[in-house]
C-alpha cells in the first residue's frame, strides 16, 4: 500500500487512482533551475479550517456537511453521503502535537515495536538520538561463525573497520523510517496482526487520548479499547496508495488517526475503488475517525506539503523553537507523521 509498490494495469484506471495521480508531487521537467514542484490545482479540496470558520462566523456549511459538536464542546463534522466519518478539525491541542511528535520519533520506533528498519537490519534502538550524534549503522561478522548483525557505531569507528564493511548513517535510516507498530504488531508481509509476536501495550497516555477522540464515532454505551497503532511516517513525495483496513475484527469500532507536523492531502473514496475519492486537507492537530460503513471505505495519502506556504506548521515551529528542541524541529519541518489507533479485537 505504500507508494513505492507496483499497482496492477487495472488499477491505474480507476476513479482513485485518478485522484492520486492529480495530487501527487510531480516535478516540472520544462525549468532547467532548481527541481521545481509541478503546480496543482487544489481547488477541489475539502478545506474543514475554512468550514470551520465560516460556520463559526456565519453559520454557512457547504451541503453534504454536517456540523455538531462533542460532549467537551469541541466541533467536527461529518458527510451526509459518508456515515461513519468524523473529521476533528485541531482535536489536538498545540501541547498534544508537541508531546506525541516527540514520542513518534523517540519512544515508538523502540523494540519490541517494530519498523520498516526490522526486515533488514533487525531491532534498532534510540534509533532518533543516534542520528543526532552522527552514529552510523554497521553489519558486523563473528570469527565464530555467528550469523551477522548490524550495530550502531560512533561515526569515527566506522574507516577502522575496513573497506568491506558494509554501512548506513542514522539519519538516513530516520529518514527512511516508514512506519512502526504499537501494541499488537501488524505484519504488513501478511497485512493482519501476529499476536504471537511480543509487545507492549499502547502507551496509557495514548490510550487515554484515543477514548477521548473516538467518542463521537461510538456505539452508544460501549467502551473503544485501543490495542494496535500503526505510526506513518512521510517524507516529501511519500504517498500512502489507497487501501482499506479490514483486518479489525468489529467494524463498529472506528479507527482513530491523528495527523502531525506538514499538512497533506487525503482521498476518501468509497466501496469500490471506481468511485471518484473526496479530497480533503489534514493539517498538524487534525483527527478523523473511520467506523462502520467508512471503514468499507478505500482511502489514501497521495501528497504531504513541506514547503513554507502550504506546510502550515507555524504554531509546531515555534512549539518547538528551543535550542533542546532543534533536531525534532528539523524532522518535522520536512515529514508528516500519523498515529493511527485500532481495536482489534
Ligand atoms: C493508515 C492510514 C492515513 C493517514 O495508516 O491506514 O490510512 O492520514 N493513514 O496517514
Ligand atoms: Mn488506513
Amino acid at each position: 500500500m505504500y507508494g513505492s509498490e507496483k499497482v496492477s494495469e487495472d488499477s491505474e484506471r480507476t476513479a482513485f487512482r485518478k485522484a492520486e495521480k492529480k495530487y501527487k508531487l510531480y516535478y516540472d521537467s520544462t525549468l532547467k533551475k532548481k527541481k521545481q514542484p509541478k503546480q496543482v490545482d487544489l481547488s477541489e479540496v475539502l478545506d474543514f479550517n475554512s468550514i470551520l470558520e465560516s460556520w463559526k462566523n456565519s453559520a454557512l456549511i457547504p451541503p453534504g456537511i454536517v456540523p455538531l459538536q462533542s460532549d467537551s464542546g469541541h466541533p467536527f463534522f461529518c458527510l451526509e453521503n459518508r456515515p461513519g466519518f468524523c473529521f476533528i478539525p485541531g482535536g489536538l491541542s498545540i501541547e498534544e502535537q508537541y508531546l506525541w511528535i516527540k514520542e513518534s520519533l523517540i519512544s515508538f520506533p523502540q523494540p519490541p515495536n517494530r519498523t520498516n528498519h526490522n526486515a533488514f537490519y533487525g531491532p534498532i534502538h534510540d534509533l532518533f538520538v543516534a542520528a543526532k550524534e552522527k552514529k552510523v549503522l554497521v553489519e558486523e561478522s563473528f570469527s565464530n561463525g555467528d550469523p551477522k548483525a548490524w550495530k550502531l557505531v560512533e561515526e569515527q569507528e566506522v574507516s577502522s573497520r575496513g573497506k568491506g564493511c558494509k554501512s548506513i548513517s542514522a539519519s538516513v535510516l530516520l529518514r527512511k523510517l516508514r512506519w512502526s507498530t504499537l501494541g499488537l504488531q501488524f505484519e504488513w508481509s501478511k497485512r493482519n496482526y501476529d499476536v504471537s509476536l511480543p509487545h507492549n501495550k499502547i502507551p496509557d497516555a495514548l490510550c487515554g487520548l484515543a477514548k477521548r477522540l473516538a467518542a463521537p464515532a461510538m456505539p452508544k454505551g460501549e467502551d473503544f479499547k485501543p490495542e494496535a497503532a500503526i505510526v506513518n511516517y512521510f517524507g516529501l513525495g511519500d504517498t500512502l496508495g489507497g487501501h482499506l483496513d479490514d483486518m479489525e475484527k468489529d467494524w463498529s469500532k472506528p479507527i482513530v488517526s491523528m495527523s502531525l507536523g506538514c499538512k497533506a492531502i487525503f482521498l476518501l473514496g468509497g466501496k469500490s475503488r471506481e468511485d471518484p475519492p473526496l479530497a480533503m486537507f489534514l493539517r498538524s492537530g487534525d483527527v478523523v475517525l473511520m467506523a462502520g460503513k467508512a471503514r468499507e471505505c478505500y482511502h489514501g495519502v497521495p501528497r504531504i506539503f513541506t514547503d513554507t506556504e502550504n506546510a502550515e506548521i507555524l504554531a509546531l515551529e515555534l512549539q518547538f523553537s528551543k535550542e533542546e528542541d532543534h533536531s525534532f524541529l528539523e524532522y518535522i519541518q520536512t515529514s508528516r507523521i500519523n498515529i493511527n489507533i485500532r481495536q482489534v479485537f
